[in-house]
């Protein structure tokens, strides 16, 4: 094998991208970059700060500030801290300084899964294999419900439902790095799959991937 293996996992918010490229990352002991994770640590700073999300200059210097390896799940993953990454994920120079760490990221031996909107199209667009993870908006809403429902929280369905439209709209129509599946991405639709029915669809294209890579 030559060079760090890259898995590129693209797609809209609660497609399962998360679940997935865990179980990927876990089975071949990639490293993981659920890059999400650092444009809500920008938001999450700039909301702290009581900063509006559209100053630029103070959004920028977060972004830098960001340390890839202290990304606390716990306390980004909150709904608020999604919705305000992506009004920071619009901004061009924010993507370019975060883009500049996804891809050092990337780097590292022996290689690794990163998820995300851009991965396969500007991060990596060399990625070995690219995934785009999609579900419809009312499958996604519901999985949404069900797991706030599963740590004890109540949420309305329909309130998530327009927030994971609104969000897709915002996502699939900025002018920097829309999301949109890369020319060359495998397309998986897990409206009708579980995780384990995932995997191994993901599984059987990467394994492929690789046998062609270890006969080269
Ligand atoms: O995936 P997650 O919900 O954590 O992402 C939060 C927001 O960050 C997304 O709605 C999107 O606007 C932005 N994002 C992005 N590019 C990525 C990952 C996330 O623009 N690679």
């Amino acid at each position: 094998m030559s060079g760090p293996f890259t898995i590129a996992i693209d797609g809209p918010a609660g497609a399962g991208k998360g679940t997935l490229g865990r179980r990927v990352a876990d089975h071949y002991r990639l490293h993981l970059l659920d890059t999400g994770l650092t444009y809500r640590a920008v938001a999450h700073d700039m909301l702290k700060k009581g900063l509006p999300l559209d100053d630029e200059e103070r959004a920028v210097a977060a972004a830098r500030a960001i340390d890839l390896s202290r990304l606390d799940r716990e306390v980004l993953s909150a709904h608020a801290v999604g919705e305000a990454a992506s009004q920071v994920a619009v901004i061009p120079a924010v993507r370019r300084t975060l883009v500049e760490k996804q891809r050092e990221f990337a780097r590292t031996p022996p290689g690794a899964v990163l998820d995300g909107r851009d991965i396969g199209t500007v991060v990596c667009p060399d990625a070995d294999v690219k995934l785009y993870v999609t579900a419809s908006a009312g499958v996604r809403a519901r999985r949404r419900l069900a797991e706030i429902e599963a740590r004890h929280g109540t949420a309305d369905y329909d309130q998530i439902l327009a927030d994971i439209e609104r969000r897709d709209a915002r996502d699939m129509g900025r002018t920097d790095s829309p999301l949109k599946p890369a020319p060359d991405a495998h397309l998986l639709d897990t409206s009708e799959m579980d995780i384990e029915a995932a995997f191994l669809a993901a599984k059987a294209i990467i394994d492929e991937v690789l046998a062609k890579r270890n006969e080269a």
